[in-house]
């Protein structure tokens, strides 16, 4: 292959903003089981998990290309602020910030995409045109969530921590660990 050394600093670029988006969901997904928002909380942990098979679908292509997996993410996670001295969870501005994380991942993954292909990597430039369309799905999620929540506010939430309770979550993903 042309350019081994360019996919391998492509892909751990991926394999860290992953990292950062695992943290990241993970750190809502703990203040939403918090407050009692069961739906978001369920929603943020299943895309925690798909990305958290990116990093491992990017981990496989860096070690087969005899590179290694450098496990950072690629910035810090963002934070709630704090209203006396207490995290205030934002419901809309979190959903944001997720569909934001989201278009930028997009983005930088077509980006890399190109970039694999001009360097003569096709597998590679393959794999991150899938991780883009994943990761579209990802922000739509996020947005529809958003714009429900926009229209029916905490109603709309309670209805579907309800109806949702109880049952497999909404992705048809299997609950796994401590409930
Ligand atoms: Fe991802
Ligand atoms: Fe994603």
């Amino acid at each position: 292959m042309a350019n081994r050394d360019k996919s391998i600093e492509l892909l751990n670029k991926g394999v860290a903003k992953e990292i950062e988006t695992v943290l990241q969901y993970l750190y809502f997904q703990f203040h939403f089981e918090d407050k009692g928002y069961t739906h978001l909380a369920k929603l943020f942990k299943n895309v925690a998990i798909k990305e958290m098979m990116h990093i491992d679908m990017l981990s496989d292509r860096i070690l087969f290309l005899k590179g290694d997996v450098i496990m950072r993410p690629a910035s810090d996670i963002v934070y709630l602020d704090k209203v006396d001295g207490k995290p205030d969870l934002k419901i809309e501005k979190v959903l944001k910030i997720a569909a934001q994380m989201e278009n930028m991942t997009v983005d930088l993954y077509n980006d890399f995409a190109k970039q694999c292909g001009e360097a003569g990597d096709a597998t590679s430039k393959r794999l991150f045109e899938r991780l883009v369309e994943v990761e579209e799905e990802h922000e739509d999620t996020f947005d529809i969530e958003c714009d429900n929540y926009e229209k029916f506010g905490e109603t709309y939430l309670a209805l579907q921590t309800i109806q949702r309770d109880g049952g497999n979550d909404e992705s048809g993903h299997e609950d796994i660990g401590m409930g």
